[in-house]
């Protein structure tokens, strides 16, 4: 079992399959992104070694991510290996533009929820928003996802107040109309962007929420999950409607989680550079699962205590969202 010294239980993992991504979400990435050669990438098989040696470790809940981890070549090799192992949850968070192609192939490898990133109906915002995207793709994807039988199917929401607030009761009333769930995310500042300042595209969860109850009556949900999500609900309606709020109810305390960047850093915080390169270990010692386990048992001792994030300075992480998983 993986403990932290904040006495935290860490049994869930990120594990970022490529930061390449066929959107470019203006608070994920810079227009003119460069991605990580081909060479630095984990390779399938050392994606697949990295989840056993965690799930050895007692982690029960492994979530797939990216960049955008459908567009990896081979990828649902991964997800049909990860199925194999002994997890509570495998589950994928994904942009959905390739689900039409991939959602029977994922529920096949045994994939148990899929969280789609949708910050906006407007076709032509969505575009804007993630400068290459089109709305329809991501439509069809929900779509494709609903149809070969996934329930519980989570959107992500970045809200910014200049943006896409305005939509959000938009938002609500598509979740509420087709048994999905939401999360609205307060933006993080994750590598440096140049189109608008993060300060002041900051929406607070509560701003969002007094937007939401002009239309719709919110009521807190009683059982939560174990995420960062704090839920809420529509009386009558079965949709979770959560708010993810990194500045304004921190929740780092009962973090569970580390992820591992499509380049085999475990990086143990999102909003701090505390890491340990995995890759190193895997590519030097090849087929010595011990030390990679025990390199990992070492690198949880270093787990900050919590993220501080500041909308008024220059991002002290200098990485972006993309090639962070999420
Ligand atoms: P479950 O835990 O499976 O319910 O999903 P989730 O909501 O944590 O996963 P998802 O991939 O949908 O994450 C949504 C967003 O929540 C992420 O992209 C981050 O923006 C945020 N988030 C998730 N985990 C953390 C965390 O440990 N720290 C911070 N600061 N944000 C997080
Ligand atoms: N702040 C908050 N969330 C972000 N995401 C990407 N970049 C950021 C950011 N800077 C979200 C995406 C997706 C999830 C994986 O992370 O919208 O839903
Ligand atoms: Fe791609 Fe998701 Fe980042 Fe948008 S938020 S650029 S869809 S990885």
């Amino acid at each position: 079992m993986l403990i932290d010294a904040f006495d935290r239980k860490i049994d869930y993992i990120r594990l970022s399959v490529t930061d390449r991504c066929d959107f470019r979400c203006v608070y994920c990435m810079s227009e003119d992104m460069t991605f990580m050669p081909r060479a630095q990438v984990l390779s399938l098989e050392e994606l697949t070694e990295i989840g056993t040696a965690f799930v050895e470790l007692g982690v029960s809940k492994i979530r797939i991510t990216g960049g955008e981890p459908l567009v990896r070549k081979g990828v649902t090799q991964v997800f049909e290996q990860l199925g194999q192992l002994p997890l509570k949850e495998l589950t994928l968070t994904t942009n959905g533009s390739q689900l039409p192609k991939y959602a029977a192939a994922l529920k096949a490898a045994g994939v148990k929820r899929i969280n789609i990133s949708l910050d906006t109906l407007d076709p032509i915002k969505f575009r804007e928003l993630t400068r290459t995207g089109e709305l329809q793709q991501v439509l069809d994807g929900i779509k494709a996802a609903q149809d070969v039988g996934f329930e519980r199917i989570k959107l992500n929401a970045v809200i910014l107040k200049n943006r896409n607030a305005a939509e959000v009761p938009d938002l609500v009333q598509f979740v509420l109309d087709n048994q999905l769930d939401i999360s609205f995310i307060e933006e993080m500042p994750l590598g440096s962007i140049v189109e608008h300042s993060r300060a002041l595209e900051f929406c607070s969860s509560a701003d969002l929420r007094e937007i939401i109850g002009q239309k719709f009556i919110l009521e807190p949900l009683q059982a939560q999950t174990a995420g960062p999500s704090r839920y809420w609900q529509v009386p009558g309606y079965n949709s979770r409607i959560g708010f993810i709020s990194p500045h304004s109810e921190n929740f780092c305390a009962s973090c569970n989680r580390v992820r591992v960047s499509a380049e085999g850093k475990l990086l143990l915080c999102l909003g701090n550079e505390h890491a340990a390169d995995l890759k190193a270990i895997l590519r030097a010692h090849p087929g010595d699962r011990e030390r990679l386990k025990a390199a990992i048992v070492q690198a949880i001792t270093i787990k900050p205590e919590r993220h501080h994030f500041d909308l008024n300075s220059e991002p002290q992480i200098v990485r972006f969202m993309s090639s962070t998983g999420g």
